[in-house]
């Protein structure tokens, strides 16, 4: 039975299938509390051009895509699964106002300077290389532009969902602050809840 829901769990990592497809619609109303907290904390400029990387079942897209009738949202998800539950969740704006494909965080398929926001909610965890990312993340940003962070967890000290998930790895607030100015972001702020959560907005 353990076995049985930690080979689940590899879900969150990467959804795949139909235990992939129940992880999604999971997902979708178990981060809505959390997102919700995050989205209180990040402004949208009118008319951005956006990217939710991570998306997973889409429902940040969506969310984006209500709040900001000018924008453009896109999503990025290397999961076959997770990209054709966004699509479907946002069927009604794809190809107009959305475009969600498949690929990895680690080589995005934008020119340098073409984006005004960049969103990463729950996903981090699962990125291999922290600082490759984050650098390719600030090469598609335009000047002054935005990343977003957004995680449920923060203390690597507790190992409940590290020692289940393979391959994730929880990051203090601080310790990313730390990394994403280093790279040459401009300013980081960092904002916690009461739960652990913590979600940091970097201007480049
Ligand atoms: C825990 S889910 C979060 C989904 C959604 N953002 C949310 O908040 O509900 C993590 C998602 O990140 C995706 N992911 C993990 N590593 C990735 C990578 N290197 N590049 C693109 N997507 C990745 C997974 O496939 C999965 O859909």
């Amino acid at each position: 039975m353990v076995d049985m829901l930690n080979k689940f769990f590899q879900n969150t990592r990467k959804p795949r299938g139909r235990p992939g497809k129940l992880m999604l619609i999971c997902m979708n109303s178990g981060h809505a509390k959390l997102a919700s907290w995050g989205f209180s904390h990040l402004h949208v400029n009118a008319n951005s051009h956006i990217l939710d990387i991570g998306c997973g079942g889409g429902a940040n897209i969506a969310k984006m895509l209500k709040d900001s009738p000018g924008s453009i949202v896109d999503g990025i998800d290397y999961s076959e699964e997770s990209v054709a539950f966004s699509q479907k969740i946002n069927a009604f704006e794809l190809g107009k106002r959305c475009n969600i494909r498949q690929g990895d965080v680690s080589c995005l398929p934008y020119p340098d300077r073409s984006l005004n926001l960049v969103t990463a909610f729950e996903t981090i965890y699962f990125w291999p290389d922290l600082d490759a990312a984050f650098k390719e993340i600030k090469r598609v940003l335009q000047p002054g532009g935005t990343f977003f962070v957004c995680c449920e967890l923060d203390n690597p000290d507790n190992t409940t969902w590290t020692d289940r998930i393979d391959g994730m790895t929880i990051y203090r607030g601080e310790d990313l602050k730390k990394r994403l100015l280093q790279i040459g972001f401009q300013s980081v702020d960092l904002h916690r809840h009461e739960k652990g959560w913590m979600c940091l907005e970097a201007v480049y």
